[in-house]
């Protein structure tokens, strides 16, 4: 496996490859992210994953300088599974002439309507970063396929728009959501937490399992299922930022005719902030 820190010495190593499937990562790298990387090998012959803090895509506030970097630790467990590539620029490499506090990129990807929704309140600009991050990337490795998590459900509606928006060839591939064995969504951020906020920190999948049981045994009052779910959480030492079931085509807010459905959280537990999701058919 080449680890590679530079964007002209990755082009060199991909120059000849027509089959490279692509995952992109923070790092941090757990069982989730594994499993993106292996749908990533069935689906091509070289598969490159790249580890990169994104900074566009962290608010003030947020924990960009916390952010768990083990450059290491990543790269024996993609060594161990068999990636061919792992691409690590520092901040200087992905954006042009950063003088160590701007990152002078002027230009970047407007994202659709719906990233101002869910998320996008309370990250007012991160799907911006994202998108803009991940386009670069895509230039920069050219991949036929690139693999997304499910547990980022907007991330990932908004990934394959600007693939079908800015017509690029790359096919996109969703990996389900890999969970602790209480259900808690795996997350480089879970780091965070004490063992005692971790076990709790399951309540978050427990209610969004409920909702959906609920919903299939013939219950269609979304508002009322998920302002009681928010209250309980709130009840019980959580900071609820959204608990809403949406179509799962569209990301609208659900209505009685969709058979396609998901239900998605975010809430913080302490300083951090988990999401989860399930989707689900009615
Ligand atoms: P990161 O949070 O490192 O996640 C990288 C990929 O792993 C994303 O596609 C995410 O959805 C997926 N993932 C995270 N937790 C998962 C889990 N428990 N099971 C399965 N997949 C999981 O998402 C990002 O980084 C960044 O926004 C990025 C796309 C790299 C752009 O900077």
């Amino acid at each position: 496996m080449q680890i590679i820190h530079s964007i002209a010495e990755l082009r060199h190593a991909l120059k000849n490859q027509s089959s490279i499937g692509f995952v992109p990562t923070m790092g941090n790298l757990h069982a989730g992210h594994i499993h993106l990387v292996e749908l990533a090998k069935q689906h091509a012959k070289c598969t490159v994953v790249s580890i990169f803090v994104n900074p566009l895509q962290f608010g003030v506030n947020e924990d960009l300088a916390s952010y768990p970097r083990t450059l290491e630790a990543d790269c024996e467990k993609l060594n161990a599974i068999g990636a061919d590539i792992v691409f690590a620029p520092d901040v200087a490499e992905m954006y042009a002439d950063f003088d160590g506090v701007s990152l002078n990129q002027s230009m970047t990807i407007s994202p659709p309507l719906i990233a101002t929704e869910l998320c996008g309140v309370s990250r007012p600009g991160h799907f911006a970063g994202v998108a803009t991050v991940v386009l670069k990337l895509f230039n920069i490795v050219m991949p036929q396929v690139a693999v997304f998590g499910i547990k980022d459900f907007q991330q990932l509606f908004i990934i394959k728009d600007l693939v079908k928006q800015f017509n690029l060839p790359i096919e996109i591939i969703a990996g389900e959501t890999m969970r602790e064995a209480s259900g808690l969504a795996m997350s480089s951020r879970n780091g965070y937490f004490s063992d005692e906020q971790k076990t709790k920190a399951a309540q978050l999948q427990q209610c969004l399992k409920h909702i959906v049981h609920d919903i299939q045994q013939g219950n269609d009052d979304f508002n009322a299922l998920t302002q009681a779910a928010m209250q309980t959480l709130n009840n019980d030492g959580w900071q609820v930022d959204y608990i809403t079931v949406r179509s799962a085509l569209t990301l609208a807010p659900a209505t009685i005719g969709d058979t396609q459905l998901v239900v998605l959280a975010a809430a913080r537990l302490g300083s951090t902030r988990l999401i989860d999701n399930i989707d689900f058919l009615r």
